[in-house]
């Protein structure tokens, strides 16, 4: 691991060499939230710290006793004797102590459409929806499938789920109806709560028919709570689908949280594996809610009475989970929300959305930020960026010259960033600079934060010395920790504690320089990262083999200069198809069919950029695929060691057939 860290190509070297530093300004310094103090609190006392957090932080209704119970490991539960409600503490309680008429949401539809909601809106809606929700039938502990575009309606619906004690499962608005079905089945959702359909790229897309298509042929769910959005036609199931809008007109707009254990769920989020089929990855309430709201606040120094806030996340992801609803919630934060892409109409939209609000802390993902290095720094030198006063970056590894770019020509050379790496399953931001008291490099995520315990392995789950290079691993539990794999406890145990004794296996490769700062590296395991989405090779080589078109398939990860890694597919066609392709890497229209096939199943993100139809793929003596060679192939790199090839002929085949991608 001295040049090249497991599973990724990149260049250590390239980021070692990185010898700028920024440190806080001492204007930021002085008003900021996080002290140097609380590295050396949390770190004498760190059980005694994340309970002053859960005290200082959330509102119980019944207090907790005991902080952490770890004798069931690795399902750790926190705080678990207490009782509280998420919804209440995202919403009610702001409204109950004077900040009713605090704008929530700036609402922003792509079209140009605004709604601004205030906490005292979001409460009145969050009830009517909660007595809606109840009137249908749905309670604690029951499982909502919520697909919605980026419409306040989206957060309304969570949080509804989390008044009334159900579990939601939120699934991206840009998957399939197959992904959906299979995510409404794994946790037998009762309802599912959709649109007509979203603004996208300057055209309304629709949701519904995929709902319709979800369920066809038997299923769990009783009712489809719509949305209207678009206002296109949609296919009525009279009995099951019921409009959003009236239901919650018939309802009251009084209701009562229901408290829940902390260790209740409060939701499934579904993610990407090494394997074919997505994990249901599912958080509790009072470590989850604890942790997001510490992190908001001390991550990103929100001041919630003058801070305008925007993350640019999907609340399809956890991102969008954990930093638009119940982190910046909880804290009572002003945010802005915007349903659609950022070249639409025009590519300074976002940076006309953030001088029309007054953006002052802008999290988004290093995708992005290339995206706008691309387009050029005069787009957003038009617009009026001045009250920006933080920036942050998440999804990926930030390249260093992404990250000073940002700095300079979006955060006008006076900005923090904070690089903040976490994941679906940590639930909350784990390692990050602290603005104010780091001085950050760029390119590296820096330290785990007070009450967080990281670091990097060897092989053998040894610590690395400073200067090497590793396995990122979690050694002691966290409170938004993910508490299992919905309804697969096995493979939950099997996939993040089996690799190291007792240490939490993040998948990712890491090194540590010589002050002991933490660079992320990527992924080491199969799944792939593409704009910052998780995206399992082994979920797309199932797609395209479930065409009959294909006989095999390998995916691959490539780097790619705006998207982080982009999709390649390298697939073998069965005999009675291969008379459509005169020689091997041609045929356009088998392109087309397998990318729309993959967008059937999968969704477009995990369309393939490059599909490659070969006559072989290179295989180990035991019949391994081997995806190192096909990324070099993949990424024009000269093919590396092929000794272990049970043909070594293979490359050079596949080789040639190269200057023809399909
Ligand atoms: C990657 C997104 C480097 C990493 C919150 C992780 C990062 C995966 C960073 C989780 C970062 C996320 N630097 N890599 N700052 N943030 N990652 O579950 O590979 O969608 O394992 O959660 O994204 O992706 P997920």
């Amino acid at each position: 691991m001295t040049t090249e860290t497991p599973g990724t190509s990149t260049p250590l070297e390239n980021l070692l060499a990185e010898e700028r530093r920024f440190p806080p300004a001492p204007e930021f310094a002085e008003q900021a939230n996080a002290r140097h103090e609380l590295y050396a609190w949390a770190a004498s006392d760190r059980l005694g710290f994340w309970a002053e957090q859960a005290r200082a932080l959330v509102s119980w209704d019944t207090p907790f006793t005991q902080v952490l119970d770890w004798s069931d490991a690795p399902v750790a539960k926190w705080f678990h004797d207490g009782t509280l409600n998420a919804c209440y503490n995202a919403v009610d309680r702001h409204v109950e102590a004077g900040h009713g008429d605090r704008v929530a949401f700036h609402f922003e539809g792509e079209p140009g459409d605004e709604r601004t909601l205030t906490y005292a809106d979001v409460l009145r809606e969050v009830s009517r929806a909660a007595n809606a929700l109840e009137a249908l039938g749905v309670g604690k502990g029951d499982r909502v499938a919520i697909y919605l575009p980026m419409i306040p309606e989206a957060v309304i619906a969570m949080l509804a789920c989390a008044r009334i004690g159900a579990v939601h499962s939120v699934v991206f608005g840009g998957f399939s109806a197959e992904a959906l079905r299979s995510r409404i089945e794994d946790a037998s959702a009762v309802l599912v709560i959709t649109a007509d359909g979203g603004h996208r790229r300057g055209n309304p897309s629709a949701l519904k028919p995929a709902v319709d298509a979800s369920l066809e042929g038997g299923t769990t769910v009783r009712n489809v709570l719509v949305v209207r959005r678009t206002g296109q036609e949609v296919a009525w199931t009279q009995g099951r689908d019921l409009w959003w809008h009236e239901a919650l007109e018939a309802a009251s707009d009084q209701h009562t949280p229901v408290p829940v254990e902390a260790e209740h769920p409060l939701f499934i989020l579904y993610t990407s594996g090494t394997t074919g089929k997505p994990k249901g990855i599912f958080h509790t309430t009072g470590g989850y809610l604890v942790q997001t709201a510490y992190t908001h606040l001390n991550v990103f120094d929100l001041k919630p009475e003058t801070d305008v806030y925007w993350c640019t996340a999907d609340v399809g992801w956890v991102t969008g989970h954990s930093y638009i609803v119940y982190g910046p919630m909880t804290n009572g934060a002003t945010q802005v929300m915007y349903e659609g892409t950022p070249d639409t109409p025009h590519k300074g939209r976002w940076w006309e959305l953030a001088a029309k609000h007054g953006v002052t802390i802008l999290y988004t993902a290093p995708t992005a930020i290339r995206t706008f290095m691309k387009w050029g720094a005069d787009i957003p030198a038009q617009h009026d960026l001045s009250a920006l006063r933080l920036l942050g970056s998440v999804g990926e590894p930030i390249n260093p010259e992404a990250w000073v770019w940002y700095r300079r020509t979006i955060g006008g050379d006076r900005t923090p960033v904070v690089d903040t790496w976490w994941q679906t399953e940590t639930g909350a931001i784990m390692i990050s600079p602290l603005p104010g008291v780091t001085a950050a490099k760029p390119g590296s995520a820096m330290t785990p934060l007070p009450g967080i315990a990281a670091d990097v392995v060897d092989e053998m789950g040894e610590p690395v010395p400073n200067g090497s290079g590793g396995y990122l691993v979690l050694t002691e539990p966290w409170p938004a920790m993910l508490r299992g794999i919905w309804g697969d406890h096995e493979r939950f145990v099997e996939t993040y504690w089996s690799r190291f004794d007792r240490q939490y296996f993040a998948g990712d490769g890491a090194k540590k320089d010589d002050d002991g700062d933490i660079w992320l590296l990527g992924r080491v395991d199969d799944v792939m990262n593409v704009s910052g989405h998780r995206l399992s090779t082994t979920e797309i080589e199932s797609a395209l083999v479930s065409h009959p078109m294909v006989a095999e398939a390998a995916v691959v990860g490539a780097s790619d200069e705006t998207t982080g890694q982009a999709v390649v597919a390298f697939v073998i066609l069965r005999q009675e198809y291969l008379s459509q392709v005169d020689e091997p890497g041609e045929g356009a229209d088998v392109a087309a069919t397998l990318r729309a096939h993959v967008t059937s199943q999968i969704g477009p993100i995990a369309k393939p950029r490059t599909i490659l139809v070969v006559q072989e793929l290179p295989k180990t003596r035991s019949g391994k695929i081997m995806r190192r060679l096909l990324r070099d192939v993949a990424e024009h790199r000269p093919v590396g060691d092929v000794t272990t090839l049970a043909d070594s002929s293979v490359m050079a085949l596949i080789s040639a057939g190269l200057d023809k991608p399909a």
